[in-house]
């Protein structure tokens, strides 16, 4: 694989994108770079110093001051660290879910984790998932693929994941949190989730984990 070989995997939450994404790494001998998870530190650092998330200025000011990075480890969970903590936990809380709408719709802070994210794959190769991947971080990638799955199963996953962690759940505030992060992610102005006019769809809703993996990994090998 190429220095420049960028893999992206973009679509909405819940289509599986985080582990088909770092699956698919593993395979690869890639990084895998959660762009999400980059956008959630950003959050918990806003949250942690009480910022207010309709103030740009300073969201902006916060994301120019912070330091983020993703540390991938063989045979390990990529690791993500904020200012030298690592947060790998603190970004899954639901408060953090819940607020980084906020963050990922300044513009600003956008163009600070774009730029980020586009030296991070000068760096070296990867396979990358988020929203805005295969459209505005890396629009010469080698390979785009958007991973999408019915509204229904997503909500399953995030049940059955949240259940395998042992956390209580509430159906319906789920369903319904998640139809919300799916209108602000298809609307937001800047780098809102978009299909790439020449990315590859691959539908997962009757599909395991191994099988997207196996079928995006044949992609690949077949244009090589
Ligand atoms: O993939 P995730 O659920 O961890 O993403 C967290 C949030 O970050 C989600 O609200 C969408 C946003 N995000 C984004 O705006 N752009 C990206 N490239 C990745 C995530």
């Amino acid at each position: 694989m190429s220095r420049q070989t960028i893999i992206v995997i973009d679509g909405p939450a819940g289509a599986g994108k985080s582990t088909v994404a770092k699956g698919l790494a593993k395979k690869l001998g890639l990084a895998f770079m959660d762009t999400g998870a980059m956008y959630r530190a950003l959050t918990l650092k806003a949250l942690r110093q009480k910022i207010n998330l309709e103030d740009e200025a300073a969201l902006v000011l916060l994301a120019q001051g912070a330091e983020i990075d993703l540390v991938n480890e063989p045979g390990r969970p990529l690791k993500v660290f904020l200012d030298g903590e690592d947060v790998s936990e603190a970004i899954r809380s639901l408060e953090v879910t819940n607020n980084t709408f906020y963050i990922a719709r300044t513009p600003g802070v956008r163009h600070v984790m774009v730029d980020l994210q586009r030296r991070m794959g000068e760096k070296q190769p990867l396979v990358g998932d988020g929203r805005d991947l295969g459209t505005v971080v890396f629009p010469q990638a080698a390979f785009k693929f958007y991973l999408d799955a019915d509204f229904k199963v997503r909500c399953q996953r995030r049940i059955d994941e949240l259940k395998a962690k042992g956390e209580g759940v509430d159906e319906e505030a789920l369903s319904k949190d998640l139809a919300e992060r799916d209108r602000k992610d298809f609307t937001r102005k800047v780098g809102p989730l978009k299909k790439a006019d020449d990315a590859i769809v691959i539908d997962s809703t009757r599909m395991s984990i191994d099988e997207v993996i196996e079928t995006l990994a044949r992609h690949i090998t077949a244009k090589k």
